[in-house]
């Protein structure tokens, strides 16, 4: 359950916490308290980012002191931050209040700063507490800010309870047990999602996407007992002109990914009910575009399926003739994502829309590249990817570009079909995986998001909580929210392009 985020004129006397934001040198941030240096030295709390410190000894209501750090450096990350510290600290209260009044700092306004301490309160707040028998404590269920322009700040508060119940949505399908989550319960649910976010859908069973000649998919399907799914999902905005730009998301939607005959070890598919990751950040996303009020028209393509190993699977030595009719020599059934993006991107690809950014839990040789925390990028559109990195940097997800050379185009080379499905052993794992994906866009300008680090947490920390992230969700509205059709990158966007952890 989301945290309800609203503002308020005055503070409510049942609400029992009340923030004090302090920045470093033990002064108060805006109008509230700072604590007393003494009994703050003796507890250890000097105010740096994401620190806190409860005081209930008096009053109505306890204290929740909240460190921002040095006032100069306060950036957005700084109060997504504090907003998660809030959330945390929290816990054991049902409602807190947050005073905005002075939360100012160079280039972040009042309702913006409430929009991003929302957003860290949401996410932090996360649990999923369906596959426990026994209820889990209770959580935050309210947090009401004061202060402010009534108006602006409870849009900036709406849209963080957007964005919010979006990443949620997304980490509650990623967290969902593969045995709870076979693709056919995921077109269920994206159904019911269209259905009330008015959205057009349409859901391809395994006759259609054979029909469709969807041999990449039908390919990794053959192994499991579970029917895959290829669902098309779409948002048109409320002006629907011809003008309006298409943009297309595509997620890689396999269920579980066990590896197939090439099958992972025990440690290696432990994880692996996350291997959906793309498609649950690009139905989430989907979710929320009219609310968000996204002015571009946007189609999700998710093709779904489990990778299991059978008498029926795909065998290594294999060739799939995919929908573009280019062929792919399987030599490792555990490369298996590329297999199914490659018809998805060509179904993307054949409505021409202005964009294509996929996401995809694709590789290993990326969480060796960039870790846990960063996702790579891969493009054939420079213009695409500076936007893509920009919305990063303002959603505060951690992206890193990498280059998508053609000279190791030969890395995919086949002895006997179009290219083959694995690179040079040991060397760019995360690039030619992508030079696949490129063979199967045409010229739209594309954008791949290697989402394998990120998607999955081990830590419980700041704004992610164990387990799924959710990640990719606030960086594709963001994305759609600020899209520009025939490139540029706005001025604000042009350097600094990539939060980093
Ligand atoms: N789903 C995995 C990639 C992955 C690994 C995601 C770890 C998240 C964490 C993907 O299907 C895979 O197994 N890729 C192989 C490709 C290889 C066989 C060329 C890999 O990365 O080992
Ligand atoms: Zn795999
Ligand atoms: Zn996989």
């Amino acid at each position: 359950m989301a945290v309800a985020l609203r503002w308020t004129a005055t503070r409510s006397d049942e609400t029992p916490l009340v923030v004090h934001f302090v920045v470093e040198g033990m002064e108060p941030a805006g109008g509230s308290m700072a604590p007393d240096p003494v009994s703050a030295k003796r507890r250890g709390f000097s105010a740096k980012p994401g620190e806190t410190m409860v005081d209930d000894a008096n009053g109505s209501a306890a204290s929740l002191y909240v460190g921002l750090g040095e006032r100069a450096k306060v950036t957005g990350e700084v109060l997504r931050r504090a907003g998660s510290a809030i959330a945390r600290s929290a816990k054991r209260y049902v409602g807190v209040h947050v005073p905005l009044g002075g939360l100012e700092f160079p280039g972040i306004a009042l309702d913006l700063a409430a929009e991003l301490l929302g957003i860290g309160i949401e996410l932090a707040n996360y649990q999923l507490d369906t596959f426990r028998s026994e209820p889990t404590p209770p959580v935050l269920e309210f947090a009401e800010f004061s202060d402010g322009d009534a108006a602006e700040v409870t849009r900036a508060l709406d849209r963080a309870m957007a964005v919010g119940e979006a990443v949620e949505m997304a980490r509650d399908l990623v967290n969902t047990p593969a045995g709870d989550l076979a693709p056919a319960d995921f077109a269920d649910i994206a159904k019911s999602t269209a259905e009330a976010a008015g959205l057009g859908i349409e859901i391809y069973d395994e006759a259609r996407i054979a029909a469709e000649r969807m041999g990449g998919l039908l390919g990794v399907a053959a192994g499991s007992v579970k029917p895959p799914r290829f669902i098309t999902m779409t948002y048109e905005p409320e002006s629907h002109s011809e003008e309006v730009p298409t943009v297309a998301l595509v997620g890689k939607g396999i269920t579980f990914d066990s590896g197939g005959l090439s099958l992972k070890t025990g440690t290696g598919m432990m994880t692996m009910k996350m291997d959906m990751s793309g498609a649950a950040a690009v139905l989430a996303t989907l979710s929320v575009c009219a609310r968000l009020g996204v002015a571009v028209r946007v189609v999700g393509y998710m093709p779904l399926t489990e990778n299991m190993p059978s008498g029926s699977a795909t065998k290594p030595g294999d060739v799939l003739r995919t929908r573009s009719g280019k062929t792919i020599e399987v030599l490792n059934t555990d490369a298996e994502g590329r297999l199914i993006l490659a018809d998805a991107l060509t179904v993307a690809s054949e409505s021409k829309p202005d964009s294509i950014i996929d996401l995809a839990t694709l590789t290993g040789a990326c969480v060796i590249a960039l870790g846990s925390q960063i996702a790579g990028l891969l493009g054939n559109d420079d213009v695409l990817i500076r936007q893509v990195q920009a919305a990063g940097r303002r959603a505060g997800e951690a992206l890193w570009p990498l280059p998508l050379p053609t000279g190791y185009h030969s890395h995919i080379d086949s002895e006997i079909a179009d290219m083959k499905n694995i690179g040079a052993t040991g060397q760019a794992g995360t690039i030619s995986a992508a030079l696949l994906l490129e063979e199967f866009v045409g010229d739209v300008p594309w954008v791949h998001l290697d989402i394998a680090g990120p998607a999955w947490s081990e830590q419980d920390q700041g704004l992610v909580r164990k387990g799924a992230t959710g990640f990719g969700v606030r960086t594709l509205l963001s994305l759609l929210e600020h899209y520009e059709p025939r490139g540029g990158v706005r001025e604000e966007d042009a350097d600094g392009i990539t939060v980093l952890p």
